[in-house]
């Protein structure tokens, strides 16, 4: 089992629009479930684990947007109108041992927000940071850090063109920045 973070961002580094929505929603190529090579990602995944905040608008969504994962939600509350099939908890260690106790050996798609990118992180279970890098220019918006450290060491494991003019960048998380072997901090 991987936990893999995936997230969209815009060009200039905003992983949400200006109104705080994931900034893939403001990419014209975007077909919720289908596009920016969901489908190819969702393969090895069995389940979803993502903060209240990321969660929350789900509930009123036409869509339910994780048909065939478990979902797993980190927050203080369990939102109302949570389906029964949802595990929720509000301690992120806790959260994580049921995450590892229900796997069947699938991947863990990390969906977001960086809060709990970076929460995740620092229990040393982040495997992947996957970036989806879009076309666009927002000028605002949030970013990954500093919710995620800026001393998060990344290395670099692959790249792929997308249809429509995005770029996947996929990144192992190993560490700190001065930790990576041969690359001194001041040099990365
Ligand atoms: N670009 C993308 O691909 C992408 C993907 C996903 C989300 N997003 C965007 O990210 C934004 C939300 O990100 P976010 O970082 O603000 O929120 P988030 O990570 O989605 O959720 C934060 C909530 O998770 C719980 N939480 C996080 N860390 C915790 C910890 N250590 N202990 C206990 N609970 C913890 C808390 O819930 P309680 O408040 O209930 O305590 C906290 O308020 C949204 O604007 C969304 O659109 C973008």
């Amino acid at each position: 089992m991987q936990i893999r973070a995936r997230l969209s961002m815009s060009a200039d580094g905003y992983v949400t629009t200006p109104s705080g929505w994931p900034a893939l929603t403001a990419d014209p190529a975007f077909v919720p479930g289908q596009s920016h090579g969901i489908r190819e990602f969702l393969a090895d995944c069995e389940a979803a684990l993502m903060g209240r905040t990321t969660f929350q608008p789900a509930l009123t969504n036409s869509r339910w947007p994780w048909p065939d994962l478990d979902v797993f939600v980190l927050g203080s509350h369990r939102p109302e109108g949570t389906p029964d099939h949802v595990t929720t908890d509000d301690d992120p260690a806790r959260l994580l041992e049921k995450v590892r106790a229900a796997n069947r050996g699938g991947d863990v798609h990390l969906v977001g927000g960086p809060r709990t990118i970076a929460t995740f992180h620092a229990l040393g279970a982040l495997d992947r940071l996957e970036l989806v890098v879009l076309p666009l220019l927002f000028g605002g918006g949030s970013r990954l850090t500093p919710a995620l450290s800026p001393d998060t060491g990344l290395t670099f494991l692959s790249q792929r063109a997308l249809p429509g003019g995005a770029v996947e960048i996929v990144y192992s998380c190993a560490g700190r920045r001065g930790d990576l072997p041969g690359r001194p901090a001041e040099q990365v």
